[in-house]
């Protein structure tokens, strides 16, 4: 099976991690890719946040959500009163899985090979950072720190407390922000995010 964990160095901190992940080549993911988009933020974050995987914008840049999803990311958060310093910001799978269109790059959704192949970089930064508490952004994530049974509209806006790799973790999950982009209802898919947001912020006040 595919599996990052060859490249995983043992004893790293935040950053000597994500001068590994660089180089990881545990899936095929990182061939048509443009690099690994690692986590980024305050690695003594009260708040972790997982999205999914990076988009073209974040492959060209090296850095998570910093394209449209990125925007309401920027936004969401700071409105239902998580301090945005005290966030911590990472995807389950690394690197950019998409297909050609013409000149475009569309967008596909990672498969359960390659976030279980990703899942030791996702398993290595919550043991470094220690957040209080993880925001799961959408299926994906969820899957992937929880299992594939997850389904985000069973659990959005609440608090769970779950074991993740061997530690007692608190996790609110709510939609991926790139849904609510697409929602025929934008505004109230946005108030649904920012309200799920609004119950991690209160579960540490
Ligand atoms: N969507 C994600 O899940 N992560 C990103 O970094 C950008 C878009
Ligand atoms: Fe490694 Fe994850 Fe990239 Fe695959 S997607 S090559 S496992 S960093």
């Amino acid at each position: 099976a595919y599996t990052a964990e060859p490249f995983v160095p043992a004893h790293a901190d935040l950053a000597a991690l994500r001068e590994a992940a660089a180089g990881c080549r545990g899936c095929p993911l990182h061939r048509d890719a443009t690099r690994t988009v690692f986590g980024a933020g305050n690695g003594d974050a009260r708040i972790m946040l997982v999205g999914e995987q990076p988009g073209d914008q974040e492959d060209r840049q090296g850095r998570p959500f910093v394209g449209p999803a990125g925007k309401l990311l920027d936004r969401a958060p700071a409105e239902a009163g998580v301090d945005p310093d005290e966030t911590y910001v990472t995807n389950a799978v690394k690197h950019f899985k998409f297909t050609r269109a013409g000149g475009r790059r569309l967008h596909k959704a990672p498969g359960l090979r390659e976030m279980r192949a990703c899942g030791p970089w996702l398993a290595a930064e919550p043991a470094l950072v220690e957040p209080e508490l993880i925001v799961l952004l959408g299926a994906t994530a969820g899957k992937a720190l929880l299992g594939p049974s997850f389904r985000v509209t069973e659990v959005r806006g609440t608090v769970l407390e779950e074991e993740v790799h061997g530690r007692p973790q608190r996790l609110v999950p709510t939609v991926h922000p790139s849904s609510v982009l697409r929602a025929k209802d934008r505004e109230k898919a946005y108030r649904g995010l920012v309200s799920d947001l609004t119950v991690a912020a209160r579960a540490l006040a």
